[in-house]
């Protein structure tokens, strides 16, 4: 079994800031880098350093030849990756001293997806395979749509949440992953079991992963109409970068449901990588491995 992400890849130039930049204001930023992401790439190389296999679909820029790199070195699958003509998709993020971020996002060649690129992609593909998608692609719909029609079961974490949703048919997708603010935006609800009831009443097989922050995290996994409930809570740790926290905990909670591990056992392994992402800087590279989660290698 392997799971395709289809999803984008990012120049991630960070900024350390001393607060987040005002409207009007000049400020001198302390340190720069340039990091690996995009949601797409961070959540693929979370799934294959926790023990998934993944294939990575999406498109190559110019200035990208790194991100397709790095995907290689850490084992995920590029036979998906296209290359088009256009600048590849970055961001410009601040971090302030609490390793909080402000991220501008650039599509760039994230948005170049073709209906013939996804047909391609899929027939690689087989019933009972996963597919992990998340809202910084073109043709997210149409993407969505295929994988339905190839039997995939659908896995979104729809962030950032905007208009592009509108047109995805959430009746396909097995599992919702969202942060509150996301929940809050697609069903005007903020409570867990609130936001849980609504997509229900509209999408009754669709299962939910909330993440909570400083709360945890808390799941509904809905099979053969009935509905398993599970909570982790979130690990304290020293923040440094909390970038790409969220796609660390959403690529070892899909691969450890991969695993067929218990549901509640997928949050808490996820919100150990996520709480170890955080600690160090960057996105993707910041992405622990699986043996750092485990024994005596055990950090948390
Ligand atoms: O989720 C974090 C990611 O969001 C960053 O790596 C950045 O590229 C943006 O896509």
């Amino acid at each position: 079994m392997k799971i395709l992400n289809f999803g984008s890849l990012n120049m991630d130039y960070v900024y350390q800031v001393p607060h987040f930049v005002q409207p009007g204001e000049t400020l001198a930023a302390g340190g720069r880098s340039i990091k690996l992401g995009g949601k797409g790439l961070n959540q693929s190389i979370a799934l294959a350093r926790a023990g998934a296999r993944v294939c990575h679909a999406g498109c190559i820029g110019q200035g990208g030849e790194e991100l397709k790199r790095f995907l290689e070195e850490n084992g995920v699958d590029t036979e998906g990756l296209m290359q088009v003509p256009d600048m590849q998709g970055h961001t410009v993020i601040q971090v302030n001293p609490q390793g909080e971020n402000c991220i501008l996002l650039y599509g760039g060649s994230n948005l170049c997806q073709s209906r013939e690129h996804i047909a391609r992609t899929m027939e690689r593909f087989a019933p009972g395979d996963w597919v992990l998608l998340q809202n910084e692609i073109s043709l997210l719909p149409e993407v969505v749509e295929e994988a339905s029609r190839a039997g995939l079961r659908i896995v979104l974490n729809p962030s950032p949440c905007n208009e592009r949703l509108q047109d995805v048919d959430f009746g396909c997708l097995s599992w919702l992953v969202v942060n509150e603010v996301e929940a809050e935006q697609i069903t005007g609800e903020q409570e867990p079991e609130k936001v849980f009831a609504a997509l229900h009443a509209r999408w009754p097989e669709l299962s939910l992963l909330m993440t909570l922050g400083s709360r945890g995290s808390r799941a509904f996994r809905v099979s053969g109409g009935e509905t398993e409930k599970a909570q982790a809570a979130a690990l304290r740790v020293q923040a440094v970068d909390t970038t790409g926290a969220g796609d660390t905990y959403t690529g070892f909670f899909v691969a450890g449901l991969m695993e067929d591990m218990p549901l509640k056992a997928c949050m808490e392994r996820a919100s150990r990588a996520a709480a170890i992402s955080v600690t160090r800087p960057g996105a993707a590279e910041s992405v622990p491995w699986r043996k750092e989660l485990e024994g005596e290698g055990l950090i948390l």
